[in-house]
């Protein structure tokens, strides 16, 4: 087989993470969270109070990036790569819905996708890899042999966060969920760097009525006739 670079980008909980990684797995190739870097990088700015509910001080967000050291480290466990921020494991503390809730304000400013973008497609260079986001078919990875694009409803993705939310015991209510989901569409799919639209060359998926199996045969089906 040859080693390909597999780009999957969508609306935030259509399940895109779930099939990238397991997709990494069966092929033997890293796997990368981009949205697991976006919020890494707007939980360093909330820690410093610049960005909150009612504010965005772009000036000394963009101040600070030179500040910020992000790696994954591999969990055996987990069976993939975890993140940290500056050395410390934060990959459950970016998963919360206060993150979510500033995210897409945060990754809206040009030098902080600037900055990433350059190490994803460092992190990619040598192919191999499955990496999932917003804009790795259009931006990041335009070259990529094969691009997906996930699609589901608003209400299922809405539910499929909240059920993942509720497993790991956070106390949230489902209306919250399903707001963010909303406003993190709009402001994704709007803003002037980069939005979330779907690469010309993208197979689009729509999970909506899919379980998690059949979600990733689909994925496995198509992938095997690209490598
Ligand atoms: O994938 P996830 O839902 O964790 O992404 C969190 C947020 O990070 C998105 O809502 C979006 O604002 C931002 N993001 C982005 N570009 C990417 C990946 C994520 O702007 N490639």
């Amino acid at each position: 087989d040859k080693k390909i670079t597999i780009a999957i980008d969508g609306f935030s909980s259509t399940g895109k993470s779930t099939v990238a990684k397991r997709l990494a797995k069966e092929l033997e190739y890293v796997y990368v969270d981009t949205g697991a870097m976006y919020r890494a990088v707007t939980l360093y700015m909330m820690r410093k109070l610049f960005v909150s509910n009612d504010h965005v001080n772009e000036e000394a967000i963009i101040r600070h990036l030179p500040f910020i050291n992000l790696h994954f480290e591999y969990n055996d466990v987990l069976g993939y790569g975890e993140m940290y921020l500056n050395g410390e494991n934060v990959e459950k503390e970016i998963r919360y819905l206060e993150v979510s809730q500033q995210v897409s304000k945060v990754s809206a400013i040009p030098q902080v996708r600037k900055m990433l973008v350059k190490q994803q497609q460092e992190m990619g260079k040598s192919k191999g890899v499955v990496m999932d986001g917003r804009d790795i078919g259009t931006v990041v990875f335009p070259d990529a042999e094969l691009k997906i694009f996930m699609t589901a409803s608003t209400e299922h993705r809405a539910q499929r966060r909240y059920d993942e939310l509720m497993d790991r015991g956070d106390e949230i209510s489902y209306e919250d969920v399903l707001q963010n989901v909303k406003d993190r569409d709009y402001m994704d799919s709007t803003r002037d760097d980069s939005p979330l639209i779907k690469a010309d060359d993208a197979i689009e998926f729509d999970n909506s009525n899919y379980g998690k199996e059949e979600q990733f045969q689909k994925v496995l089906e198509v992938t095997k006739k690209k490598i």
